[in-house]
């Protein structure tokens, strides 16, 4: 047998921080910290406890060069081989092993930055209500808990400071000060097929497609991408879309078609797209959830192992995002972005593998309850509310 270690491997010292009831009893420190060894390797998508004997064995053998068993077991000791090796940690090139290597060699493939994949990897979430998070707290109550938060702006010299005319009228004005994030959805009304259509082209869809060699094209989309290589797109959660059986799909930027993942209920998409959200009750009553999808490979074809390149593909995704609002607001209707989302379970709906598709945060739009912030009749004539 052959042995390599996995291609990408952080080990942390992570403490943890306990009250001691003991000592605050006898006059002690009451705080008690433990220290352990923790092994974070984005190929097994968990973190791993590794005791401190193995982390010779980690440290000193090879992430390229494969060398046999038995050596290794002179040098390290048997027993943190063999440990490593059932944690996945250590790769063999027997059928044993198999899963951890096929998982090390995706990873290899796709040439992923070592943080930037762990960073990905470990900064998903499964099953998190992000009701308990921050994101549920007022303004008042972060104020009690953290005090005054630094300004609202930077505050640099001001000395010699140059005065900006006003900005004059343009034609943009009309939607952009009409574009705002919507939290309160009309949770029976469904969406225009039309609107869906062209919410979805418009942002999602090719505009052109470049030939840039004989099996090889960019696209052109409404919004920059990094590299031209336009790696975000778009699934589609349809829980009240006129003509669109609720359901997942995915958005064909240059087909402009959505092709079924799996179609269900509509209670059933309501209850996935609460789920998908953390529990953002106030997000999910949007009639159309979209999931922004990184295709790392895409990205990475041309940014290899580069520094830049997971940061590259969240801009994209947020440029996304913003002519996704735009064009919500043009349609009279508020939009949402979120970065709290379950991307692990996500994943597993989409049948995604996180290491080649990203998922980077979800947007939707819908139209608003009456008696809230209404932005539909001004552009579809309904007479119910008036806008903002
Ligand atoms: C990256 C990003 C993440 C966001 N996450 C959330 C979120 O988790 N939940 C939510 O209700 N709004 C979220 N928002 C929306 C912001 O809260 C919103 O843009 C902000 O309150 C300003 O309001 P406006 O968009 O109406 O101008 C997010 C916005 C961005 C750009």
């Amino acid at each position: 047998m052959k042995i390599r270690r996995c291609a990408v491997l952080y080990v942390e010292s992570r403490e943890d921080l306990a009250i001691d009831w003991q000592a605050i009893l006898s006059g002690r420190n009451a705080l008690a910290g433990a220290t352990r060894w923790v092994a974070l390797a984005p190929h097994l998508d968990r973190e791993l406890d590794v005791g401190a004997d193995d982390l010779p064995a980690l440290g000193g053998i090879s992430q390229s060069v494969w060398r046999a068993r038995a050596e290794l077991e002179r040098r390290y000791g048997a027993d943190s081989i063999e440990r490593l090796l059932e944690q996945g940690l250590l790769i063999a090139d027997t059928p044993e092993y198999a899963s951890a290597r096929e998982r090390d060699d995706t990873l290899r493939a796709i040439h992923w930055r070592p943080l930037s994949a762990l960073a990905h990897t470990f900064g998903r979430w499964r099953e998190v209500s992000a009701v308990v998070t921050t994101e549920g707290e007022s303004f008042q109550e972060m104020l009690n808990s953290f005090g005054e938060p630094p300004p609202p702006t930077l505050e640099l010299n001001e000395e010699g400071a140059l005065k900006l005319p006003a900005a004059v009228r343009g034609p943009l004005d009309e939607t952009l000060f009409l574009r705002y994030t919507g939290r309160n959805y009309d949770t029976a009304a469904s969406l225009p097929l039309a609107v869906a259509a062209r919410l979805l082209q418009r942002t999602f869809g090719a505009q052109e497609l470049r030939q840039i060699g004989p099996h090889a094209s960019v696209l052109k989309k409404t919004s920059p991408s990094g590299g031209a290589l336009h790696p975000v797109e778009a699934f589609v959660l349809a829980q009240r879309v006129d003509g669109v059986e609720p359901g997942l799909y995915h958005y064909h930027p240059i087909a402009h078609e959505l092709r079924p993942v799996r179609t269900m209920p509509q209670d059933e998409a309501a209850a996935l797209a609460a789920s998908m959200l953390g529990d953002q009750a106030w997000l999910a009553g949007a009639a159309m959830q979209v999931i922004l999808v990184g295709r790392t490979e895409r990205s990475f074809w041309k940014y290899r192992n580069h520094q830049k390149a997971y940061r590259a593909l969240a801009l994209d995704a947020g440029h996304l995002s913003q002519t996704f609002y735009l064009l919500a607001a043009e349609a009279g209707l508020p939009a949402f972005i979120t970065a709290a989302i379950n991307d692990a379970d996500i994943e597993q709906q989409l049948g995604l593998d996180h290491l080649k598709h990203a998922v980077i945060a979800m947007c939707g739009c819908g139209k608003a309850a009456a008696g809230t912030r209404h932005m539909v009749e001004l552009r579809y004539g309904e007479t119910d509310a008036g806008p903002a």
